[in-house]
């Protein structure tokens, strides 16, 4: 018995006699081989034609798939971390002069002679539209720019300290590029205002803002992305407080006011404005 079923076995892997290889002759494997090949070879045919299509219908300048948002975040400058904190001390050189180097470099790009040679001088108060015609792109768009001295007293030109020196500090806020955004409707200019949280109303002083009411020209939107606008400089507002009181943590929220950016409700309560805590001490 034993024999035989070894016997068996060995038939079964190869059988002389009908000339099988594990049951099937040379021609049926030929023909499971020939099968799975065709078959696969017709997956990824059908996988690379998918592939191809997709990307047919993909632009290079623009997003596919962009999230509905209709309120763009805002982020301020200096920022040392993620929490938003500036707290520091006007006796100490060191616990402030990070900030003002900070603001230094995140504001070299707006040096006025970068911006005259990379950018255009546009017409403000109206939105700078450079739309494709049809199928012919209207590639590299142009953009306007966004001179360091329109920052005055905050371009760190005259005050390379920014203030903080004189405990009258000042922070920059922009709004993050949200692609094809026209913000500000029938002419009204989006503007940035900033008040104290809760019980800090007393404690906030008084604010002066660059540009003058806090606002963000038209000519800067729409954007229409890195790659169609290379050279696009994100427009600024920068807030100065004149007369905050000392000693004592304050908690500002700024918030961008533009009759068509709804301020996010539940569903993103970041969305349209950015809260910090300011901090100046005078105690050693
Ligand atoms: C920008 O201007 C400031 C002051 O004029 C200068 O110190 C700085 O080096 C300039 N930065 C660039 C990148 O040109
Ligand atoms: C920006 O500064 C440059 C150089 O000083 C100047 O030529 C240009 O007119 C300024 N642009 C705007 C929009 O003020
Ligand atoms: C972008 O800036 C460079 C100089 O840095 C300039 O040569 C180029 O023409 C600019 N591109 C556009 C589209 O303005
Ligand atoms: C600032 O706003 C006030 C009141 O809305 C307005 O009268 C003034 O013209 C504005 N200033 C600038 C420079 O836009
Ligand atoms: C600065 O604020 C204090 C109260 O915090 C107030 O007494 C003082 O008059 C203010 N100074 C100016 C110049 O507004």
């Amino acid at each position: 018995m034993a024999n035989g079923d070894k016997g068996g076995w060995k038939e079964y892997l190869w059988n002389p006699r009908t000339r099988e290889f594990l049951g099937r002759t040379a021609s049926s494997w030929g023909l499971i081989l020939l099968f799975y090949l065709v078959f696969y070879i017709f997956l990824a045919g059908l996988f690379a034609l998918t592939m191809y299509i997709m990307l047919q219908t993909l632009d290079d300048h623009k997003p596919t798939w962009q999230d509905r948002l209709a309120t763009p975040g805002m982020v301020i400058r200096p920022n040392t971390d993620e929490t938003f904190e500036i707290v520091y001390n006007i006796q100490n050189t060191e616990s402030w002069d990070m900030y003002a180097q900070a603001l230094d470099k995140f504001l070299a790009p707006y040096n006025d002679t970068l911006q005259a040679q990379k950018n255009h001088e546009c017409t403000p108060d109206q939105y700078f539209q450079q739309e494709d015609s049809g199928d012919v792109k209207n590639n590299p768009k142009r953009s306007c720019q966004f001179n360091r001295t329109i920052l005055e007293e905050c371009s760190g030109l005259n005050d390379r300290y920014y203030g903080y020196r004189e405990g009258q500090p000042c922070i920059i806020i922009k709004m993050n590029r949200v692609i094809g955004m026209l913000p500000g409707k029938d002419g009204q200019t989006p503007s940035v205002t900033c008040a104290a949280k809760r019980d800090d109303s007393d404690k906030l002083g008084e604010l002066v803002y660059f540009p003058p009411n806090g606002t963000f020209n038209l000519m800067y939107y729409p954007y229409y992305g890195k790659k169609a606008q290379v050279n696009y400089s994100q427009p600024l507002v920068a807030v100065k407080f004149l007369n905050i009181t000392v000693n004592q943590e304050v908690n500002i929220e700024c918030k961008i006011n533009a009759n068509n950016i709804p301020l996010g409700g539940d569903r993103d309560k970041f969305a349209g404005r950015v809260s910090f805590k300011l901090r100046i001490n005078t105690i050693n």
